[in-house]
């Protein structure tokens, strides 16, 4: 059976004093771990006190983005071994405001992604359709174009969780409904056994993401294509962070 996986992405929000008391209300509900995995993406400047604030918790360390190039010249970004350092262990690629908002193709998503799991990173791989290529009927072929620009034979799955995010549901508070979740994530599931083959497509763990909220993670995470969530502006509050990871556990035991 596939874990749950809850990711917080903090974007680019919180003070140091702000994300301490994130943490710590976050690890305060949990004396024990959880039996899901959870992954936190404070921006780059908090993630030195955010590993110590960690410390000891099951809670992963993740960056929001890096680049390709192991060092050098690249005046304003950060490497992959540079994110490992702060003792982080993950790191977001793809996110729509990445794609949209910086203009990253799909060219360079895959050197990223490739340097990421090449150094050792796991990697969260966004993918998603804007509201104008749903409605013109275009979402499974913007899926589709968008995991064959980055995923294929030469690229080891393991390490590597999808998230589906649809553009049109990103801090919107419009939520896919879980029916539409659903569909979505079991296209992009036959798409990985077309580029892989079907136990890599039964294994890859793929979220949802898009106004995940403490009151319908669970109905989501109980469809049976929805792994997970990948969580912006509810996971920096803290009780609704931790609503959505309860709504995790209720969800794995349903199925
Ligand atoms: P949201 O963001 O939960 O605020 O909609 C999700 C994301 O961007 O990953």
């Amino acid at each position: 059976m596939r874990r749950k996986y809850v990711a917080g992405n903090w974007k680019m929000n919180l003070n140091l004093a702000e994300a301490r008391e994130l943490i710590e209300g976050i690890r305060s509900k949990f004396p024990s771990a959880p039996p899901v995995d959870l992954a936190v993406f404070p921006p780059y400047v908090l993630l030195f006190p955010m590993a110590k604030a960690l410390a000891g918790s099951t809670i992963k360390l993740g960056g929001q983005n890096c680049y390709f190039e192991l060092k050098g010249a690249f005046t304003g970004e950060i490497s992959p071994l540079m994110l490992k350092d702060t003792g982080c262990q993950a790191v977001i690629m793809g996110h729509s405001e990445r794609r949209h908002g910086f203009g990253e193709p799909g060219e360079l998503l895959k050197k990223k992604v490739h340097a990421a799991l090449g150094d050792g990173l796991e990697v969260i791989y966004c993918i998603g359709e804007t509201l104008e290529e749903r409605e013109a009927g275009q979402t499974e072929a913007v899926l589709a174009r968008q995991i064959r620009e980055v995923l294929g034979p030469d690229v080891v799955l393991d390490n590597i969780t999808l998230a589906y995010e649809p553009v049109w549901a990103i801090g919107t508070g419009r939520t896919a409904t879980s029916a539409q979740a659903q569909e979505a994530h079991a296209f992009v599931r036959q798409e990985i056994e077309k580029r892989y083959n079907g136990s890599s497509a039964q294994t890859v763990r793929i979220q949802y993401g898009g106004s995940v909220k403490a009151d319908n993670a669970r109905e989501l995470m109980s469809q049976p294509d929805v792994d997970g969530v990948l969580v912006g502006g509810a996971s920096l509050k803290a009780d609704e962070f931790v609503g959505i990871i309860n709504g995790a556990v209720v969800a794995s035991g349903l199925k």
